[in-house]
């Protein structure tokens, strides 16, 4: 740090009159010495920790050991809550709470006397709700990754938290699975501290974070309840101090070449489609001009290497003990920007160029990977005239180019009321189209795109259909299933005018989802097609319904786009 350069606290902390007073005195009920206001660093660690999130439900712990780092480094750690979303928990979905919570981190950081700060995440949304956030003050910062819970292991069976879930209902229908069964599978998934240990939508977030340059090199495949983990921990704390000495700032991390490492990453991982969505909407805070093009030209022709549910067959603990993150980037080597700085002050090149891999297996190489392309495929088409994305490691390859009947569902409800009647004219080779589950929709975009089939046609053994919805799906879910379609059916698509019957064509090769009708009929259903009623009329959701834009802009607010940066010309006196 350039001497003259004042920290940012000090503008709290540094003055001789009433506001210097104001700003120490009640602060020093906590028990702080006097040396700590004189110039030390003072790091926000920003805790999404929560009982009701209980993939965060260890950040408290996990704070502490930043702290100590924090301490050793010179630093002044102080701890705060943001708002914290937890999966499994809360309705009707924690992606219509992500960028309230990314609000509160912002001015959370913002309002208070910090100099860098510390983002400790874990569950899906609690990772891209805080760096976004962050973005829009631009403080430097580092995230601190909870960490994947240990195997699943369940009668004999490795489990994938997450992935177990889509396979119950088949279990339920075709093996006579019951209540006891399933209470035991319950705590048997689910059997350490730590997120999903797929490589779902929270360890895609942490590949990300990693990926991006934002966490220390190593810290994203390591469970949360390895020691390793706790001494990454605490060296993120160290590192912090010397970030803010160094003025490495989110901005001068996160460029477009990092964006683009992340996408060929995720690829490359078999991570989650939700990493489009959040991406964006990241680069949108920060101010880098990604488009949903970009990860389909980025990432397509990236092989994948890493063989992990959903995808493919293990689960995080396993990706730690073959080499973890390390050896896929090594691997990547020149598809990625090998020169991108990261939160070490190292670049990715120099972060990766010792890791080894323990098990191939596990993590492929580029010349035998597990499939030569991975990746996102984004589709256009009349159906999705804003584009619409489907993961293809993840889809069956006979429906990959498929024409077929729609079964349309006008609601979630409307497609839990009928599914499994017996009477629904529906066999394997019609395109389940689910309406109503988009950002504004539902509202909050939540993860049902990847419905469950037909009671009656999962008897009859089959595993996958083409399912095309405005909606997300689950990191840890696999099938032939059409995301992110947009516009949305809410807001007026074609989406929205798709009738029982019609044909539906989807080819993945030529990226193009259709609907098969004249632009005569298309045009005619457009014009008498009314929107419906907005699902709230006051409180966050009406400014959510007011201001978000749609899934290929990220799902952020509008107003929220861009940053602030980090400086508060007024006082409170
Ligand atoms: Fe929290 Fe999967 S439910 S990470
Ligand atoms: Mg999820």
């Amino acid at each position: 740090m350039s001497e003259e350069r004042k920290l940012r606290s000090q503008e709290w902390f540094g003055g001789d009159d009433k506001m210097g007073f104001v700003h120490r005195s009640w602060m020093r009920n906590q028990g702080y010495p006097d040396d700590y206001f004189r110039g030390k660093p003072v790091i926000g660690i920003c805790n999404t920790w929560s009982e009701l999130t209980p993939c965060n439900g260890h950040l408290r712990e996990v704070a502490e050991r930043v702290k100590r780092g924090v301490i050793e480094a010179g630093g002044f750690p102080l701890e705060f809550p943001v708002m914290s979303l937890g999966e499994t928990i809360m309705r009707p979905t924690t992606m219509l709470f992500r960028n309230l919570a990314s609000m509160d981190t912002e001015e959370s950081i913002r309002a208070n006397p910090l100099d860098g700060v510390v983002l400790l995440t874990g569950c899906d949304k609690t990772t891209p709700s805080t760096i976004m956030g962050a973005c829009s003050v631009d403080l430097p910062t580092i995230v601190v990754p909870g960490g994947p819970m240990l195997n699943g292991r369940f009668r004999g069976e490795t489990i994938g938290s997450g992935s177990f879930n889509w396979l119950i209902k088949e279990k339920q229908t075709n093996e006579a699975f019951d209540a006891d069964d399933l209470r035991e599978a319950e705590i048997c998934a689910a059997r350490s501290i730590g997120h999903c240990n797929t490589m779902g939508t929270a360890s895609t977030m942490a590949v990300m974070s990693e990926a991006l340059g934002l966490t220390l090199p190593g810290i994203a495949s390591l469970p949360a309840a390895d020691s390793r983990k706790r001494v990454m921990q605490q060296l993120s704390g160290r590192r912090i101090v010397e970030m803010v000495k160094e003025d490495l700032t989110m901005s001068k991390i996160l460029t477009r070449q990092a964006f683009e490492n992340a996408i060929v990453t995720n690829a490359a991982v078999g991570g989650s489609t939700n990493l489009i969505i959040h991406l964006t909407a990241i680069a949108r805070r920060i101010g880098v001009d990604l488009r949903l093009e970009d990860f389909d030209r980025l990432g397509s022709g990236v092989p994948l290497l890493v063989n992990l549910m959903p995808s493919g067959k293990f689960l995080m603990e396993e990706f730690c003990y073959a080499g973890g993150l390390g050896v896929v980037m090594k691997e990547l080597g020149d598809l990625l920007h090998g020169g991108a700085i990261t939160a070490n002050g190292q670049t990715i090149a120099d972060n990766y160029r010792d890791a080894k891999c323990y098990h191939r297996e596990v993590i492929a190489t580029r010349e035998a990977p597990l499939q030569p392309s991975a990746g996102i495929a984004v589709l256009r088409g009349n159906l999705c005239e804003n584009g619409a994305v489907i993961k293809p490691s993840a889809a069956t390859p006979a429906l990959m180019k498929h024409t077929g009947r729609a079964v349309v569902f006008e609601s979630m409800e409307d497609y839990h009321a009928r599914i499994d009647d017996p009477e629904l004219d529906i066999d394997a080779d019609c395109v389940i189209v689910l309406k109503g589950v988009g950002p504004r929709g539902y509202p909050g975009m939540p993860e049902v795109g990847n419905v469950d089939l037909p009671e009656k046609l999962i008897r009859q053994g089959v595993k996958d259909m083409v399912r095309i919805s405005d909606g997300r799906m689950s990191g840890t879910a696999y099938g032939t299933v059409v995301l992110h379609v947009s516009p949305e059916s809410s807001v007026g698509g074609t989406l929205a005018v798709v009738r029982n019957g019609d044909r539906i064509t989807l080819d993945v090769e030529q990226r193009l989802l259709q609907l098969e009708i004249s632009e005569e009929e298309l045009a005619r259903r457009k014009a008498e097609w009314r929107a419906p009623e907005p699902r709230a009329t006051r409180g966050y959701v009406r400014i959510y319904l007011d201001h978000v834009e749609q899934a290929e802009l990220g799902a952020d607010l509008d107003i929220l786009t861009g940053k602030s940066g980090s400086t508060v010309d007024r006082d409170l006196h």
